[in-house]
């Protein structure tokens, strides 16, 4: 591990914003640099810390995916552009939906998306930019379960031994790489971000694409879309951990206007959990549950059934793909 965690009792935010800002100045000179953002609190927190350090030498890029949320590509840039810091945001929609095309496998898919990101969108923007220096969200956690081979996190370059330098052109500066997600939190309110971003509830990288069994169609996304922002308002006020809804493949038979129709099924989940690691169901009231599905089977276009997910994690994980 290179560098021991700063813990959340032992963190100053106001002086671990003041220390990072001079070393992010130090480090990048007279130079620019740039960063992703994604809209969670890890790339927004260091959004706005680099901002503070390099002013309009830093250039941030929100890169529209295709596979976000109703409305949050625009939510996310207006709301980092308020805090101060400019932001371009890049359309890279069809290059994603190319990507995904005809794959079906949950590991493909992901791998289409990071490859995209980073092989094909990102690194055309860095080297566009002619900028030497990156700038990573990379936390503590990241770095632990990448060292423990739970998951290979993306963004951890150096603890693998590459170095960025001599194989990219560009150094990885990582300012949060000593804390915790909590910590994180407490950095990005002290830094001004506004608590819809701070405190927002897990959302996983490969977007709405993790809530579509089988291929992830330009279509088959607008329908997950639709039906997420339903959950989510409906169950907005449950304190669950985190509330989805999955589009599943098959065709189930429903009828309608008095004939048979084969139709789309969604199924709903909505978790208890502390850390993620484990999860249950929340109990929903049966009106909620009867809700969700009226506003299901009238407003997302296809779907004849509506199913909640009563299995918990493990052996259930809490996204599908
Ligand atoms: P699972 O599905 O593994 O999810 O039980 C546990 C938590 O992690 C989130 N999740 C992800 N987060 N990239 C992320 O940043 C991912 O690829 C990813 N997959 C799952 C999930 O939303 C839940 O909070």
């Amino acid at each position: 591990m290179s560098a021991d965690e700063i813990r959340l009792e032992d963190l100053n935010p106001e002086i671990f914003i003041q220390e990072q800002c001079e070393a992010i100045s130090k480090e990048v000179g007279d130079a620019t640099a740039v960063n992703a953002l994604s809209g969670g609190v890890d790339s927004s927190v260091v959004t706005l810390l680099a901002h503070r350090a390099l002013g309009d030498r830093l250039k941030t890029f929100f890169i529209d995916n295709g596979i976000m949320r109703q409305g949050e590509p625009q939510r996310v840039v207006s709301t980092i552009r308020e805090c101060g810091a400019a932001v371009q945001l890049v359309d890279a929609q069809d290059e994603f939906f190319d990507a995904l095309k005809g794959k079906n496998d949950p590991e493909e898919k992901r791998q289409a998306i990071t490859d995209t990101f980073y092989k094909s969108v990102f690194s055309r923007l860095v080297k566009a930019s002619g900028s030497r220096h990156l700038l990573q969200g990379t936390i503590y956690t990241d770095v632990e379960e990448t060292i423990a081979g739970i998951k290979r996190q993306h963004n951890i370059l150096a603890q693998l031994g590459i170095d960025t330098a001599k194989e990219y052109g560009y150094k990885v500066i990582e300012p949060l790489v000593r804390l915790r997600k909590p910590a994180v939190r407490a950095v990005g309110k002290a830094l001004g971000l506004p608590e819809t971003i701070y405190n927002r509830p897990p959302f996983p990288g490969p977007a709405l694409v993790a809530r579509v069994i089988g291929e992830a169609t330009r279509e088959r996304i607008a329908l997950v879309r639709q039906a997420t922002a339903i959950v989510e308002q409906e169950l907005a006020g449950m304190n669950a951990f985190q509330c989805l809804a999955i589009l599943h493949q098959d065709r189930i038979p429903g009828m309608r206007n008095g004939k048979r129709d084969y139709g789309l099924q969604i199924e709903v989940r909505c978790w208890d959990s502390k850390d993620a690691v484990t999860a249950s169901p929340t109990r929903l009231p049966f009106e909620v549950l009867e809700k969700l599905a009226a506003r299901m089977t009238s407003e997302v276009p296809g779907v004849v059934s509506v199913t909640y997910n009563i299995a918990t994690k493990p052996p259930s994980t809490m996204e599908a793909v």
